[in-house]
């Protein structure tokens, strides 16, 4: 009998015999090893280390407390009243429209719930399905600005797709105009926007979103908005690019309860843009999931139709979160980058000994009890050794205010 020569081999010890668009996934969010072996995220390595040492995680971005009763008692209802089967391919009617309404309301944009909204399992599912429906070879750009949330570069290269990154530097974390002209050229297929910004907490100026529509017409882009933090703008209502001149016929906006209604485990989320775009993202969604979360689709609807105070105050709960934890943090030493939006508050940790911020936050656990995010995370692997970067580490403020304390108590034994 001829040699076995199975690809996957008998012997799956090592990763690198086994071939497919994996590889390039993990390469492209760093995470392969040169010996093939693939890393974990640094994500799952700070929450376990968190785990083991009984450390605070303020790691990764999920609250610590449930939202909305309204929201909780519908989606109980739903599975009591039998939703529990496959929901339409585009999401229930009575969301779409939820989701159409919403964007009326809060930034009048004019939105069809038939033909110009796919409800999706996440904001990641939606990130992924538009960057496998756009995306079509090495020779197709996505301009994103770094550092960036972790499954952006991982999904461009799942898409097969090229990562061009224009960077965000502290304090304010605006890109440089002109820098971002040079990045976006005809190859430009996709320029990825978030706003807010994870991990940063930047709102992009007026003249940033006005100039990325002007290079998107320019090049013929289309845009794609990733606007999860829409309801968590700190200091001005959140704009959305699709409101500017020009921008609606050729962006994709991406959004999702998950931040919203502190329902992140419920993976709801929705894009709406022009009924071509969002066709063509659905003939790639609907083989992915097909459809998810049918009870919870009705509670979101009933999230997203909750009075403006729900929404203002949910901003200024977790501003007053931020200002605890940034005046703790600055108290022990860092120096703090306030955010102007979302979960996160980034710190400088050179002046307590985290020169290294990936150093110090395996370290920090440990020394403080208190579980961080280095800046490496968001970062490609061409900048992962960036100085500018080297000492900033990222705290989760999306957490009850009493663990805040405690956390901020902890961290003071970095104190000089
Ligand atoms: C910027 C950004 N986009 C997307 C997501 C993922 O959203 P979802 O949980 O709805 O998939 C997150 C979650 O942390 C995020 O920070």
């Amino acid at each position: 009998m001829a040699e076995v020569s199975f690809v996957y081999g008998l012997s799956l010890v090592s990763m690198s015999v086994i071939p497919g668009a994996w590889r390039r996934t993990a390469a492209g969010a760093g995470l392969l090893a040169t010996n093939g072996a693939v890393a974990p995220t640094i994500f799952a390595e700070m929450s376990a280390l968190a785990a083991t040492t009984g450390a605070i995680n303020l790691g990764q971005g999920f609250p610590d407390e449930d939202g909305p009763a309204e929201v909780l008692d519908a989606a109980r209802r739903a599975i009591a009243d039998g939703l529990n089967q496959y929901p339409p391919g585009r999401g229930t009617p009575d969301l779409r429209l939820a989701i159409a309404e919403h964007q009326r309301r809060f930034y009048g944009l004019d939105v069809d719930p038939d033909t110009e909204v796919l409800v999706t399992v996440g904001a990641t599912e939606a990130l992924t399905a538009t960057l496998l429906a756009l995306i079509d070879g090495p020779d197709d750009e996505v301009v994103v600005f770094e550092p960036y949330y972790d499954s952006y570069a991982a999904a461009v290269s799942l898409a097969g797709g090229t990562l061009r990154t224009v960077p965000l530097r502290a304090p304010d974390f605006q890109p440089d105009l002109d820098r971002l002209a040079d990045a976006v050229t005809d190859r430009t297929r996709l320029i990825l926007v978030n706003d807010p910004h994870n991990p940063t907490g930047a709102v992009f100026g007026r003249d940033v979103l006005a100039e990325i529509v002007r290079l998107a017409e320019l090049h013929d882009a289309v845009i794609v908005t990733d606007e999860v933090y829409e309801h968590l703008s700190f200091h001005a209502p959140h704009v959305p690019i699709a409101t500017l001149p020009g921008a609606a016929e050729r962006t994709l906006t991406i959004s999702s309860a998950g931040k919203t209604f502190s329902a992140t485990g419920w993976k709801i989320g929705w894009i709406h843009g022009p009924a071509a775009l969002i066709t063509a993202v659905i003939t790639v969604k609907q083989f992915l999931t097909y459809v998810g979360g049918s009870p919870f689709q009705p509670a979101i609807a009933v999230g997203l139709r909750l009075p403006d105070a729900f929404f203002v105050d949910a901003a200024a709960a977790l501003a007053h979160k931020h200002e605890l934890l940034g005046a703790g943090l600055q108290a022990a030493g860092f120096r703090v980058f306030a955010p102007q939006g979302g979960y996160f508050t980034l710190a400088d940790a050179s002046g307590v000994g985290g020169a290294d911020g990936a150093e110090f936050c395996r370290t920090l656990p440990t020394r403080a009890g208190v579980g961080a995010i280095p800046m490496a995370a968001f970062l490609s692997p061409a900048h992962r050794a960036d100085p500018e970067y080297a000492g900033i580490v990222r705290f989760a403020a999306c957490k009850r205010v009493e663990v805040l304390e405690e956390a901020v108590r902890r961290l003071s034994v970095l104190q000089g």
